[in-house]
């Protein structure tokens, strides 16, 4: 089986793929797991997820909310038609291809905008990333959420360029995407699972120290420190609802509201 695994996102170019590396790490479905929390408490009627991928999110919390209605929007055909695949018959549920740069130009109907590893994918400069915010401020309804959850270089760096700060951290990540995909993927214990199971572990625990060293080029992942985000969305006129660690390797959450 062939696959491009040189970045980041080309874990979600294949359902397959996606379950057997990106999709079972420790800090994917933690971060998963906290916005399914945070949906529940905010109450929208309808939520649209930007960077939907292959749709895992959207479909997971399509089939928890069966009263809310959701908007999985991504700018790659092929994985929109993964996701749209995927998503049997969920009726609450719609995938379209789409810019979410631009999606964020026009009046937002949803009220809760969910950004899950998708939002430092805006490319750089940081202006475009300034605009998208002052964007979604000006064209979200009032009491509208938005909701950014991804890995962000940590604020104790020395800024976006601090290389060893970067590689230190994804040292630490290709540690733990090894280990948590190790104990997600194992599911019997005969010798030729554990054996298969570490060379899953270990594909997941270097490509996760590949894509830290794209973070560090700032090649394809143009990842921000949290304080630079919430300055930017204060400025913009967001409301900080929460800026929260779910863990110690630098993914977080922060919450946004007009
Ligand atoms: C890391 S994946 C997101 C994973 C997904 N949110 C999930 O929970 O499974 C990032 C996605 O953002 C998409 N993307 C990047 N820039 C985009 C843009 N400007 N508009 C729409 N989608 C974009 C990529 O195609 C990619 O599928």
């Amino acid at each position: 089986m062939e696959h491009d695994f040189d970045k980041t996102p080309s874990y979600f170019n294949t359902e397959e793929a996606f379950e057997k590396y990106l999709g079972m790490t420790s800090y994917y479905l933690g971060l998963q797991k906290c916005a399914e929390k945070l949906i529940r408490l905010a109450s929208p009627k309808s939520v649209a997820e930007l960077g939907s991928a292959t749709g895992a999110t959207c479909i997971r919390l399509a089939k928890r909310f069966s009263d809310v209605r959701f908007v999985g929007i991504d700018m790659r055909a092929d994985v929109v038609a993964i996701a749209t695949s995927l998503k049997e018959n969920l009726s609450n549920l719609s995938f379209v291809v789409g810019d979410m740069t631009q999606f964020v130009k026009q009046p937002i109907e949803e009220d809760f905008l969910l950004m899950l590893y998708s939002y430092h994918h805006i490319i750089d400069p940081l202006a475009n990333k300034v605009d998208f915010l002052a964007d979604a401020y000006h064209n979200m309804k009032k009491g509208a959420y938005l909701c950014i959850a991804e890995t962000f270089i940590p604020d104790s760096a020395s800024g976006l360029s601090d290389k060893d700060a970067i590689l230190r951290l994804w040292s630490t990540r290709k540690d733990e995407g090894f280990a948590s995909t190790f104990w997600n993927a194992l599911n019997a214990l005969d010798t030729d699972s554990i054996i298969k199971t570490q060379a899953i572990a270990e594909y997941c625990g270097e490509n996760e120290y590949l894509a830290g060293k794209l973070v560090a080029e700032r090649n394809d992942e143009f990842l921000i420190q949290p304080a630079w985000l919430i300055e930017k969305g204060k400025l913009a006129g967001f409301n900080v609802i929460l800026n929260q660690a779910i863990n110690s390797i630098e993914d977080r959450i922060i919450l946004f509201r007009k």
